[in-house]
């Protein structure tokens, strides 16, 4: 048979057998899987299916995208699609969730703890700490440390955040009034506080190591954005063949921070288990020591002790804490003062509570006194509705999966809960882009589905630091009030949001402060 005739053979049977399997999986999306249903209705009926801005899927609808410009494109796209929908990007499916249901039955379930594919990309930074991990490593860290934020704990933590949130506003000492940069100082009350709190370390003598830090993360973050806009260089050896090489030197600055923070407390937790020896109160429970302040490294660093864990499982928990303590309160706290300072008559709303509640000289500023003030409590809910720290989670199934819905997701396939667009979202929300603090109240808020305000997440996977993110937060925010009106300095509606591991936005966000007389 003629070469000719055999290529054209080849050809053809080649392109039969893609067609074919077309079917199964969509082949110019890198043979990524399509996800079925149950009863085999079109998945359009359950979810739509967006074009990609290419032929490929959607797997280049991101490509040469900015930050803002990817933030503002999902927005589009969530609001042309009006519900969860389903996109086939490099070889995998991505079911993108905005409604309250499907948050639920994500949430809920106990096959998909998995973290999607993209948390991959923080390994480097983070490794596998409980943030990243799944399966056996994720249920005993988690186990190891949910004790450290019990009640008792956090109550002792309130006394740090008292003293940070005073050290903060005595910056301003002897000023009538004065203009901040939100964005600018708030990361370093937040930082201070999760590596007092949590680390046991006051970075009074390594401030501009905590701002190197903070700089360090916020280049990896660079990276971690420019991976997830080219999946080009998704594959880790790919990337880093040819992609990573900039990020080893902020890896280092982030890895000797938190290595240096773990040394000292290693020396101060040897000298208090000394002095406990020495003094025959060894049987004293560490946790509850009062005059001894407790540091949640502090059981990292006994678990190892009992061989729980070990060093490099200890920094990949200081690294996560760390990262996840400082930049998700940060947002909060930036956003729910911008927030006070654009809402006057909400923050006299908060401020008179606060003067009921609080003494002058936040004496009696504590976790009993915190939990009385019902409005605050709703101000920071509708500021976390508006400005959610973690706009975005992902998950993604290791087998295949059947949703109650109807939808078969394949092996691999990645769930993108997308929190930004749920609390935006007109079907739960009335008025949805208006800060209204009301809408939390009990009376407001009792025919609301209960998915539908996720700033923590929910199920297994929650987040391990709400109520400590609470406190911190009310407290800056009560110390502030308590002694300053804060006025706007921002126009809302200039902003420009970034994507980010966090929520980003562009703009400096800045407030003046004016002494109450
Ligand atoms: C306003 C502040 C905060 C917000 C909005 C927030 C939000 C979240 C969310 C949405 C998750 C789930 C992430 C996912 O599934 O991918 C999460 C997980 C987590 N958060 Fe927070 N967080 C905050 C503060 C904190 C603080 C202060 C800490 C520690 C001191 C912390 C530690 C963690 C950890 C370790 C996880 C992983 C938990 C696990 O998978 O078991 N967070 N957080």
């Amino acid at each position: 048979m003629d070469l000719g005739l055999l290529i054209l053979i080849g050809l053809g049977t080649l392109i039969f057998w893609l067609y074919r399997i077309n079917k199964d999986y969509y082949v110019l999306a890198f043979f990524a899987k399509r996800v079925r249903t149950k009863d085999g209705r079109p998945i359009e009926s359950i979810a739509p299916v967006p074009e990609g801005r290419t032929i490929f899927g959607n797997s280049f609808d991101l490509y040469g995208r900015n930050d803002a410009e990817m933030f503002n494109d999902m927005r589009v796209r969530v609001k042309q699609m009006g519900r969860s929908f389903i996109e086939y990007v490099m070889g995998t499916p991505v079911y993108n969730i905005i409604d309250a249901d499907n948050f639920d039955l994500i949430l809920n379930d106990q096959n998909l703890i998995t973290k999607g594919l993209v948390y991959g990309f923080l390994h480097p930074a983070l490794r596998t700490g409980l943030l990243t991990s799944t399966d056996k490593k994720w249920h005993t860290r988690r186990k190891m440390l949910t004790p450290t934020f019990h009640f008792n704990i956090l109550g002792q933590f309130e006394e740090t955040f008292k003293a940070e949130s005073l050290k903060f506003v005595k910056q301003f000492e002897g000023k009538a009034e004065t203009c901040i940069s939100l964005s600018e100082l708030i990361p370093r009350f937040t930082l201070n506080s999760i590596c007092e709190t949590a680390m046991g370390i006051k970075l009074d003598d390594m401030a501009a190591k905590g701002d190197r830090y903070r700089e360090s993360f916020s280049m990896i973050e660079k990276s971690f954005i420019r991976r997830m806009s080219n999946p080009l260089i998704w594959n880790n050896t790919i990337y880093n063949l040819f992609g990573s090489s900039e990020d080893a030197r902020f890896l280092k600055e982030v890895h000797d921070f938190s290595s240096e923070i773990i040394a000292k407390r290693r020396i101060l937790l040897e000298q208090v288990l000394n002095e406990k020896l020495s003094t025959q109160a060894a049987d004293d429970d560490i946790y509850i020591n009062k005059k001894q302040r407790f540091a949640m490294l502090d059981t990292l660093i006994l678990a190892e002790k009992d061989g729980l864990i070990d060093h490099e499982g200890i920094c990949e928990e200081v690294d996560t804490l760390m990262f996840e303590g400082f930049d998700t309160t940060s947002i909060g706290l930036i956003f729910g003062l911008m927030n006070m300072s654009l809402n006057q008559d909400k923050q006299e709303l908060c401020y008179q509570e606060i003067s009921e509640h609080i003494a002058d000289d936040f004496n009696n500023l504590d976790t009993n006194q915190l939990s009385k003030l019902k409005y605050l409590e709703c101000f920071v809910k509708e500021t976390m509705r508006l400005f959610p720290s973690v706009p975005i989670m992902a998950r993604q199934t290791v087998r295949e999966t059947e949703l109650a819905n109807g939808l078969i997701l394949p092996a691999g396939a990645q769930i993108t809960l997308h929190v930004f667009d749920l609390h935006r979202n007109p079907k739960y929300w009335s008025d949805p882009d208006e800060f209204q603090p009301e809408r939390f109240l009990p009376e407001n808020s009792k025919d609301r589905h209960t998915y539908a305000y996720m700033p923590f997440s929910a199920g297994q996977r929650n987040c391990i630091g709400q109520k400590y993110a609470m406190l911190e937060m009310k407290t800056l925010l009560i110390v502030v009030l308590k002694q300053f009106k804060i006025l706007p300095l921002v126009d809302p509606k200039e902003f420009v949001f970034q994507t980010g591991i966090t929520l980003r936005c562009k703009n400096n966000i800045k407030v003046k402060l004016v002494r109450r007389s």
